[in-house]
């Protein structure tokens, strides 16, 4: 079996089509969702990272505000913009760039930004909203990877779903999605007996971990469906997921490309989580 790829810079067009339209419908009601983005230090991936998701906003009509802090700022500066942020009408979503440098305690600052403009889905009570099927902010990339499921027509509900990889803001909260869809949910991870003896039953496999081409075609059953979430570089420099493509390809009913697989729907759903709060900041007006 050849895999059918799914086209996730083509799935994200779509969706971006669909959130300018909406944001053209809230400024018509005098609401222009507003995304703040705080990036600390130089990090060059975040850097890359910010841009992107400021030239998203510009492109679906939103307002964006971008604040750099130097690499040695305070923990207490940086909790007062935040502060200042959840106050401010304007913003609608407040998203802190992670990593933070070690001074900095990533869980307190992920803790002090207001549930109500947490578009990343990363603060405690949004996860417990997650986790208990309440309206809350989903997580942008395991989100997107459910878009991605629905929008190629895939059923989740009753499918055996593996997760591989177990980080905060991938691997847990996908299994969770999956599971309030009313899927069977395995996670694997690092300390894993046997992985391919749990990959080999799945209908559908998510890869989050990190490591260049891991899973290979002897992981997984004929016709699976084959998410890749990784971002990596093989020893040639080139950008490659954590799937093999090349052999696992060749037996998935379904898989990502990396790039233009969940990549594109990550900075879609952000996006989309915005545009969700400023609407919602409508209705509590
Ligand atoms: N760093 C890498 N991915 C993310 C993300 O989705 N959100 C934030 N805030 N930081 C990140």
């Amino acid at each position: 079996m050849t895999a059918q790829i799914i086209n996730g810079k083509e799935i994200a067009a779509k969706k971006r089509l669909e959130i300018a339209e909406e944001v053209e419908k809230l400024k018509s009601q005098g609401i222009t969702p507003g995304l703040a983005v705080i990036l600390v230090g130089n990090n060059h991936a975040s850097q890359t990272y910010v841009k992107n998701k400021e030239k998203a906003c510009k492109e679906l009509g939103m307002y964006s505000l971008l604040i750099e802090m130097l690499e040695e700022v305070s923990e207490g500066e940086l909790l007062a913009k935040i502060e200042e942020l959840n106050e401010a009408t304007e913003i609608h979503g407040i998203l802190v760039q992670l990593p933070l440098p070690k001074h900095i305690d990533e869980k307190k600052v992920i803790e002090s930004i207001s549930p109500l403009k947490d578009v990343d889905g990363f603060h405690p009570i949004n996860i417990g909203r997650m986790m208990t099927g309440q309206n809350a902010f989903l997580p942008c990339t395991p989100y997107g990877i459910m878009v991605l499921l629905e929008e190629s027509d895939i059923s989740i509900s009753g499918k055996h779903v593996v997760v591989v990889g177990r980080s905060n803001i991938v691997g847990k909260p996908v299994g969770q999605l999956f599971l309030n869809q009313h899927a069977t949910v395995t996670y694997c991870h690092s300390r894993t007996k046997d992985l391919k003896f749990h990959t080999n039953q799945a209908d559908i496999i998510v890869a989050a971990v990190g490591i260049p081409n891991f899973i290979k075609a002897e992981h997984i059953k004929d016709g699976a469906v084959v998410i890749d979430v990784g971002i990596n570089r093989n020893e040639a420099g080139k950008l490659c997921g954590d799937v093999d493509f090349d052999e696992v390809s060749e037996k998935a009913g379904y898989i990502t490309p990396v790039p233009k697989g969940v990549g594109p729907m990550t900075i879609t759903m952000l996006m989309y989580n915005t545009l969700k709060s400023a609407a919602e900041s409508l209705n509590r007006k």
